[in-house]
């Protein structure tokens, strides 16, 4: 890694790859990027995460497959599993003869997750500084019990995301973002009214129109009604007939997601997903 960084060129620079070369990283550049990783500043100091390094051809295969066949996950040389690790505290606590946290189940999972998106962000950019790419992938809570059985995490560990990385194929496209007028507020919370807003929705999603046909309306329809109500549902669907298109929420949302609702975690399956791994989100600890 050069020893002077341009952060700011690191920043904007910085892009998600979902297209990799198989060549391996070398274990010096993993090195560099675990010990980037544990720098990071973790909640109490406590670092309530582990990372899993995933290697394996048919690991990778079953997580590109867990992923929603994203299959650019098996080419890619390296995943790492982030995990929120209520475990290693634990054990040291017992360990030691000490309580082992308090509000432990709710502070494990949240602080866990921030700690775990702090450690994988600090290793993204050392990736960037060393000519790597990387792109996140949230799916896996949808199915963390799967992912638990093929890593074989154990009770208090659940993963949080998968980070894959590997040397991109092409340099890709930067991502356009919000300006910064959207994102941030001064001293109190404030709506931006509409007719600001959605100009500077479609200059950051440009408008990208998804074809309409029968499967996509009705889906769209179905979901529209479950969120809002018949009514609305009506209107917005006069809406895309009229245009004759459908804006890129209205994909997302109402068609490419939905489209597998079987494989979409509840907050009830997932509470019960945390009660079998040990974390009881009533469980004060106290
Ligand atoms: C938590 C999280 C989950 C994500 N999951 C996926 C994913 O499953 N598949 C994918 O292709 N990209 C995924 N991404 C990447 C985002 O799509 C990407 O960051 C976003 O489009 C902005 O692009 P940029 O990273 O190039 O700025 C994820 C990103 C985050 C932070």
């Amino acid at each position: 890694m050069a020893e002077w960084i341009d952060l700011e060129k690191l920043l904007k620079d910085r892009r998600t790859c979902r297209s990799f070369k198989p060549d391996p990283i070398s274990e010096d550049v993993m090195t560099r990027l675990y010990d980037a990783a544990c720098s990071a500043p973790s909640a109490g100091g406590f670092q309530r995460i582990s990372i899993i390094e995933i290697t394996e051809p048919e690991k990778k295969e079953a997580l590109a497959r867990i992923s929603r066949n994203q299959n650019f996950i098996a080419s890619a040389p390296v995943n790492l599993m982030f995990c929120i690790d209520g475990r290693r505290m634990r054990r040291i606590a017992e360990y030691e003869g000490a309580p082992y946290g308090q509000d432990y189940a709710i502070c494990t999972l949240w602080m866990g997750i921030v700690d775990a998106s702090i450690s994988a962000q600090t290793l993204v950019l050392a990736a960037e500084a060393e000519g790597l790419r990387s792109c996140y992938n949230g799916n896996v809570v949808d199915r963390a019990d799967e992912v638990s059985e093929l890593l074989e995490l154990p009770k208090y560990v659940v993963p949080a995301f998968m980070l894959t990385l590997g040397y991109p194929r092409s340099n890709g496209q930067r991502s356009r973002k919000y300006s910064r007028n959207v994102i941030v507020h001064r001293e109190t919370y404030h709506d931006m009214d509409m007719e600001e807003l959605y100009p500077q929705h479609l200059a950051k999603c440009g408008t990208p129109r998804f074809a309409v046909n029968d499967t996509r309306c009705a889906q769209l329809e179905k979901m529209l009604r479950r969120q809002y109500d018949a009514e609305f549902a009506e209107k917005a669907m006069a809406r895309v007939h009229e245009q004759g298109y459908l804006t890129a929420y209205q994909y997302w949302f109402g068609c490419y997601y939905p489209s597998n609702e079987d494989a979409v975690m509840t907050a009830e399956d997932y509470r019960v997903f945390l009660k079998k791994k040990g974390l009881d989100l009533n469980e004060t600890g106290l």
